[in-house]
């Protein structure tokens, strides 16, 4: 169920990235040809160390999300548009020795980063071929649908048109596939975090997803 990217176009995206602060490689994972892929921005810290997508935090957030639906996280297909960890690199006062020391937090991928992830993710759609993406935060948001989305203006809409692709030349644009994909976008897991007040609209955008999964429409 662990998704085998084609070794030419990781070794692409190595090549593109080189010097980046990016670390290791989490792939997509759950069944081919599921009800729901799960999108979301790039692994953290936890999600490197166990190879497994969405399992910190947020990825707890996202499982409660999808019980109340009556899914499991074995049901849905689960990745992010960029496979590796972006970190940032601080260098703090130790409180008690007083030395200074490196920190690499999480940070959110760039544009150039995500754009050279897009062949990979391309590929991933291609061969689990979803009936349904939702892709959670602005980073899958506007990477499937265009920058011009926010999700904090269509979260929890359907949306029916080609998703973009990436284009054989990096040029940093993206064009359009030929058919439609049905799309939902969701707020981030994480975001229920900092804003506890959009617990309420979340859980209505999830009950969104779950009549499009038992309708589908
Ligand atoms: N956030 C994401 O977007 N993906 C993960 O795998 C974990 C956190």
């Amino acid at each position: 169920m662990k998704m085998k990217y084609p070794d030419e176009l990781i070794q692409r995206v190595n090549a593109e990235l080189a010097g980046h602060q990016l670390e290791g490689l989490v792939t997509g994972r759950g069944p081919r040809r599921p009800q729901l892929m799960v999108v979301g921005e790039a692994p953290g810290r936890t999600e490197i160390e166990t190879h497994v997508p969405f399992c910190g935090a947020a990825g707890k957030e996202l499982t409660k999300s999808l019980a109340a639906i009556g899914l499991s996280r074995d049901d849905v297909y689960i990745t992010s548009v960029v496979r590796s960890r972006p970190y940032a690199l601080k260098h703090v006062q130790d409180k008690r020795s007083g030395q200074i020391v490196e920190k690499r937090p999480n940070r959110p991928p760039t544009k150039r980063e995500v754009r050279a992830f897009a062949p990979v993710f391309d590929w991933e759609v291609d061969q689990v071929v979803p009936q349904l993406i939702v892709t959670v935060g602005n980073t899958a948001l506007q990477r499937l649908l265009g920058s011009q989305y926010t999700v904090g203006a269509v979260h929890g809409q359907l949306f029916m048109q080609p998703l973009q692709r990436s284009t054989n030349q990096l040029t940093g644009k993206y064009e359009h596939a030929i058919q439609p994909t049905p799309v939902i976008p969701l707020f981030h897991p994480a975001a229920v975090f900092y804003n506890r007040k959009l617990q309420p609209q979340i859980e209505a955008d999830w009950q969104r997803v779950a009549r499009y999964i038992t309708t589908g429409e």
